[in-house]
């Protein structure tokens, strides 16, 4: 099957679905991004009247992943990252922050998601220290049996796996659990992992009843989507040494001998659904 010419002059790559909202092209539009469609914007429009911070909350992950990367390259002398659940490109993705700290920087993105896929190869041809998996991390013997993955994991040098805003997109928490530990048991030995993730307290406050409406208004479209408490994100984490500050909320989260972000609490913490940390394998 051929891609589909657009009116504007452009195209649909083949396997995209314009009819259904998707995870990453929603996540796009809330960054100011382009690569979206109209039943995007129409599902985006629907939650920003529950959640009218939503743009806040992505800008906050975006600049978390900053300070992350950033630190990872700059002063932890990682030179391999595997960015798990990558989503669209857009300003500042891992691979520029990584090879601005450490031009020998190498990256593999992993993503499942058509649209992401088209942009991912096209990330393929001006980068080469910059390589794409298109895969389902739901499936790990077949992740890390892709080339560029097994390339990069075989080199037995420390690898940070970071997985943004993309576990609870995992409906069952042992199952993701399972995942993640597969995934942590492929890393070698000094190896890091960052995990962002949205939080359900479940105490029955405010930001508790804010992600219930949410995740309703969202279920027929993302009927996967798992928002979980400050422990279950935690859990993820098991077996390595999670790093201060911990999991906190992602504004408030600073890389270790570091200042706190200048953009903490532009969000009340009350409506702030973000949290993540940073750890280390032995
Ligand atoms: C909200 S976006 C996050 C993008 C980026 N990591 C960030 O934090 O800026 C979540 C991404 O996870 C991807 N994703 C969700 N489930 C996945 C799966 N089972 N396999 C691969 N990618 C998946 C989606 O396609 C989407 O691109």
């Amino acid at each position: 099957m051929t891609n589909q010419p657009t009116s504007d002059g452009g195209f649909i790559a083949h396997g995209i679905d314009t009819t259904r909202p998707s995870v990453a092209r929603v996540y796009d539009y809330a960054l100011g991004g382009k690569d979206n469609y109209e039943t995007d914007r129409e599902l985006y429009r629907q939650i920003m009247k529950i959640a009218p911070e939503t743009p806040e909350w992505a800008k906050a992950n975006r600049a978390w992943l900053g300070r992350v990367i950033g630190w990872l390259a700059a002063e932890a002398g990682v030179t391999r990252f595997l960015d798990a659940g990558s989503g669209l490109p857009t300003a500042q993705n891992t691979h520029q922050i990584a090879q601005s700290r450490n031009q020998l920087a190498s990256v593999v993105y992993i993503d499942n998601d058509p649209s992401v896929i088209a942009h991912g190869r096209a990330l393929l041809l001006d980068n080469d220290r910059t390589h794409f998996a298109a895969a389902d991390l739901t499936r790990p013997d077949e992740v890390l049996a892709d080339p560029a993955v097994a390339e990069m994991l075989a080199a037995g040098e420390p690898v940070a796996l970071v997985m943004a805003l993309m576990l609870h997109h995992l409906a069952d928490l042992e199952e993701t659990r399972a995942i993640v530990k597969q995934y942590v048991e492929a890393l070698p030995s000094g190896s890091y992992v960052a995990i962002s993730h949205a939080c359900n307290p479940r105490d029955g406050g405010e930001l508790n009843q804010l992600v219930t409406e949410l995740v309703d208004k969202v279920q027929s479209s993302f009927p996967t989507l798992a928002f979980r408490t400050v422990e279950e994100i935690s859990s993820f984490f098991d077996g390595l040494e999670l790093l201060d500050p911990g999991v906190v909320r992602l504004v408030e989260w600073q890389a270790p001998g570091t200042e706190s972000p200048k953009d903490a609490g532009t969000i009340p913490g009350a409506r702030d659904v973000l949290y993540g940390g940073l750890a280390k394998k032995a």
